[in-house]
């Protein structure tokens, strides 16, 4: 399927990619506008990004979209981003074709039984209509928390040792991983965080152990292919050691 980017050539690729959307506030503050205004600027800019990303042929990108802390926000906030997800919900289910042919396996990681039904509902129909896409795998983080990720394979660990399925030496990183929300997912090799800020807040905690970092002062609503471009070349020239020499 041809592209309608003009696709740039990367000797390396990492295979995952972690994006923390940030920076839609105060994108809107600039700008005199409601910050619901920069949440939305800042959904065309993940629809933008997740295609090019698609369109190179990354294995894997996750968006953050949502974290378990971000439900200390005001509610009419709150229902702003969740009307936002709605409408991209509504959009992935309609281009079902568009989607499959450019072979996106769309997936959901976080505790998502918080969100309204429907939208689960939406989420489950999603899943399950691209689950046989390989090209790429683009995960939407919703209320997700890396430490709720980790206590949460260790609760199912844990029940495994109670119904006496496992005994403690059977607690690999392995079983760990099995448990978080990308079992079958590559471990993160490139987090892009816009916006400024120098934290992780609560994202990919475990994927993130060997994870290589491109930060930028630009609002994600301002972020463009372009700036994509360049945390990959940065990517490129990295010397990624794991501890050897
Ligand atoms: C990121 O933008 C979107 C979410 C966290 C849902 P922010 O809303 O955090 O924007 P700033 O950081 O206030 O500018
Ligand atoms: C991280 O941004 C969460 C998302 C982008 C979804 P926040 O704006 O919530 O992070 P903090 O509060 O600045 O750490
Ligand atoms: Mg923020």
């Amino acid at each position: 399927m041809k592209s309608k980017f003009e696709l740039e050539h990367f000797e390396v690729l990492p295979k995952h990619v972690g994006v923390i959307m940030d920076g839609n506030g105060r994108w809107a503050k600039n700008r005199g506008l409601e910050r619901s205004e920069g949440h939305k600027a800042g959904a065309n800019v993940f629809r933008t990004i997740c295609e090019y990303a698609c369109d190179l042929g990354i294995e894997c990108i996750t968006f953050y979209a949502f974290s378990t802390e971000n439900w200390a926000r005001p509610e009419m906030e709150i229902k702003g981003i969740m009307s936002l997800l709605r409408s991209y919900l509504l959009e992935a289910l309609d281009r079902k074709k568009e989607n499959e042919e450019k072979g996106m396996r769309i997936k959901f990681v976080g505790d998502v039984s918080r969100v309204d039904k429907d939208l689960q509902k939406m989420i489950k129909i999603i899943e399950k209509q691209s689950a046989g896409k390989t090209r790429t795998v683009v995960n939407i983080a919703v209320n997700y928390g890396g430490k709720q990720e980790i206590l949460r394979s260790v609760k199912e660990i844990a029940k495994g040792i109670e119904r006496g399925n496992l005994s403690a030496d059977d607690v690999t990183e392995e079983l760990i991983e099995k448990n978080l929300y990308t079992p079958d997912f590559p471990s993160c090799d490139l987090i892009i965080r816009p916006s400024g800020e120098y934290r992780l807040s609560n994202f990919l905690t475990w994927q993130s152990a060997y994870s290589e970092f491109w930060f930028s002062d630009i609002l994600w609503p301002d972020f463009t292919v372009e700036n994509f471009n360049e945390a990959l070349r940065a990517y490129e020239k990295r010397n990624r050691r794991f501890g050897g020499i």
